[in-house]
């Protein structure tokens, strides 16, 4: 699969199997996450995977899954097998820590699809308790928990009518995700002023 072929296929997934992620792919979304683009080249970014059970199992409880649903958090059993969580090291001086963040993130969730592995950014996060939690030391903040596992739901992207951001899901269970249309948010060359 191409790297094209993975941002298509990419979506947020927010129900797993209880397959473990293997810890050398894990190893290598830290990897992803450090080898990415960086501002000025500060590198503020820490990248924290927890894949205990038992931790995860008490992350889970400080994590919140889709707004927009009234059911969207994963069910008993659905929950993820793994986080990564990029934690920022207020320590280390940059300019844009949050658009680090982006690029790190993103690399890593093509490099967990690549190999089977789905999930979802968590940003809506109760960050206090995590800190006691997984013993991390007050100088670094929390970004995003990157929540991840072998998907149990289907997610698809499809042309956003209207205005209307806000994703659903069908009978089936399957979650739509509409995007702006291409032509609405792609330039070439000058912009293009909506007619
Ligand atoms: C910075 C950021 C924070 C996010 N935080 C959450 C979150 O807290 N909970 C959640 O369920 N999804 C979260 N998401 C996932 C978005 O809802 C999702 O990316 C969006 O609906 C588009 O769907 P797609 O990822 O399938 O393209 C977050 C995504 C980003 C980029």
């Amino acid at each position: 699969m191409t790297v094209y072929d993975l941002i298509l296929k990419r979506r947020s997934i927010r129900k797993f199997t209880s397959t473990p992620v293997p810890e050398a792919l894990l190893d290598k979304l830290l990897d992803a996450g450090r080898l990415a683009p960086v501002a000025a080249n500060f590198q503020p970014l820490e990248f924290l995977a927890v894949n205990d059970p038992e931790l995860c199992a008490q992350v889970f409880p400080h994590t919140r899954w889709a707004g927009y649903l009234e059911d969207g958090a994963p069910h008993p059993g659905e929950e993820p097998t793994a986080y990564v969580l990029i934690l920022v090291n207020d320590h280390v001086k940059s300019p844009v820590p949050d658009q680090d963040v982006g690029f790190a993130a993103e690399s890593i969730l093509l490099t967990a699809l690549d190999e089977g592995v789905a999930g979802c950014a968590i940003g809506s996060l109760d960050r206090k308790p995590l800190f006691d939690l997984l013993g991390i030391p007050n100088h670094y903040s929390i970004s995003l928990a990157l929540a991840r596992g072998y998907p149990a739901e289907i997610a698809v992207a499809e042309e956003m009518q209207g205005e209307d951001v806000k994703y659903w899901r069908d009978e089936q269970g399957v979650h739509h995700v509409p995007k702006r249309p291409r032509a609405k948010v792609t330039h070439w060359n000058k912009f293009r002023q909506p007619e």
